[in-house]
């Protein structure tokens, strides 16, 4: 018997069979080999949620939701936020090694002059309600793109997939600015190739009657540490939602926006506008005990805290708590602060949050530093799209070219009627 392998007993067969344990895994195909008899279907792995199954192969991100630790390729996500800027990182996570000067360079240029969206983009964004969710906005543009670049559905050539990329990276602020500008009705600001990724989104927000728009420097360099705290997380909803759609063989615009519309979920990408709403109720760090209590009776959640895979710390969680005092000390101070510091003070020594191991996750304080940068909550579930967007591409690509990998396609196990006659219709009125 081979070590690394599995033994099973098959108590209503009597029979015994070994799975091979390869990287820590057995293959649920393998359970399948696992049958009574010929008409039996063979073994299913239930796993709803996918809370224990490994649905890929991966080399970008790494998590050790125990130990707190998160690595981009290999690299610790404190040194990336500490020492790179967002293009890099995304650069790092598309093509597996940080660039070098010249393919910085090309990466940088190629992303700037992708910026721009055909003048439909603004007529469609014209056609949305006046107040119409940015996120929605967001989500349906991105997949409009599609039907500017037809030849994106041809993926299956490198060449191709690299343009929708840069593509994709560069007109994702575009249409985010887009949305956030036909929400205020204000005219749209077109991309200024002079200045950083996060420069030209806070220009393409913020721009009014300057000839040139100057970022204020703490809000730029916060801006693009959070779109590199953002920018991946392996296969967290949003992701295995990319993965799954862009498995049928679509375009990449349809896929991310698949992913975008993931992130929309409270759950997920929506939880730091759901943190600013709860932080208003909660209004003053007076009343945080009893909503404290509300949380341990059930009767609401601590938004912002908890995670499926950190139950020890969120290691972003901690750089942006550090980058909210440098963005506070640049813009107003935030209300809202007292009422999340005391609620993080109660909650991190209260026994039901410990036993559960739940503490801030990124969104805790991001919605905070989005609120201080003048940002509406609606406008939180967007700026987290626009750098996961490098973090979905980096997957659908590799996803694209995983020789293993298939259309997605889970089991079921089916709970309904077995068998039964459609009634007459005259029964049935
Ligand atoms: N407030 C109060 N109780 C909570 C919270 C919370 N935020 N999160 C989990 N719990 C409790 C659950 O009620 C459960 O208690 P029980 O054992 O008594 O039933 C226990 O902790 C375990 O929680 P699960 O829901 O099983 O944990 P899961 O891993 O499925 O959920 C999730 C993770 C969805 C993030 C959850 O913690 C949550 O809803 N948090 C609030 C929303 C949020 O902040 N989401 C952002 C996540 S980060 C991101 O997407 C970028």
């Amino acid at each position: 018997m081979p070590n690394d392998a599995l033994s099973v007993l098959d108590n209503r067969t009597g029979k015994t069979y070994e799975l091979p344990i390869v990287d820590g895994a057995v293959r649920a195909t393998d359970l399948g080999k696992i049958r009574t008899g010929p008409h039996d279907p063979g073994l299913l792995a239930y796993d709803p949620a996918f809370m224990n199954t490994a649905s890929t192969r991966s080399a970008i991100t790494f998590i050790d939701g125990d130990a707190g630790i998160l690595r981009y390729r290999g690299y610790p996500i404190e040194q990336l936020a500490e020492q790179c800027t967002f293009l890099e990182v995304a650069y790092l996570l598309i093509h597996g090694e940080l660039p070098r000067a010249a393919e910085y360079h090309d990466w940088r240029w190629q992303i700037t002059h992708h910026t721009w969206v055909h003048e439909n983009v603004k007529k469609f964004m014209d056609g949305f309600h006046h107040d119409a969710h940015p996120m929605s906005m967001l989500i349906s543009s991105l997949a409009a793109l599609a039907t500017f670049y037809p030849d994106a559905r041809e993926n299956r050539d490198p060449g191709h997939r690299t343009l929708q990329m840069y593509r994709l990276i560069a007109k994702v602020p575009t249409l985010a600015a887009f949305a956030y500008r036909h929400l205020r009705g204000q005219p749209y600001v077109y991309p200024d190739n002079d200045l950083t990724y996060a420069g030209n989104f806070l220009s393409m927000l913020f721009k009014t009657t300057e000839v040139k728009y100057g970022p204020p420097t703490a809000l730029e360099r916060a801006l693009d540490v959070l779109f590199i705290l953002h920018a991946d997380h392996e296969q967290n909803c949003s992701t295995n939602a990319v993965r799954a759609v862009g498995s049928s063989g679509v375009d990449p615009y349809s896929a991310v926006a698949a992913g975008a519309a993931a992130l929309y979920g409270p759950l997920h990408g929506g939880a730091n506008e759901a943190v600013l709403r709860m932080l208003r109720a909660i209004g003053s760090a007076g009343r945080v005990p009893e909503f404290i209590r509300k949380v341990k009776a059930g009767e609401t959640k601590l938004m912002g805290f908890g995670h499926r895979v950190y139950k020890n710390h969120d290691p972003r969680a901690r750089i942006i708590k550090r980058m909210a005092d440098a963005v506070f000390a640049a813009t107003k101070p935030s209300l809202l602060l007292p009422v999340a510091l005391e609620l993080e003070r109660i909650a991190l020594a209260d026994d039901y949050f410990v036993q559960r191991k739940l503490y801030p996750n990124v969104d805790f304080y991001s919605g905070l530093i989005y609120e201080a940068m003048g940002l509406p909550v609606e406008m939180f579930p967007v700026l987290f799209a626009i750098p996961r967007t490098a973090g979905w591409l980096a997957q659908w690509q590799e996803m694209v070219g995983d020789p293993e990998q298939k259309i997605a396609r889970p089991r079921q196990i089916y709970t309904g009627p077995a068998w039964r006659d459609v009634p007459p219709r005259e029964s049935r009125r």
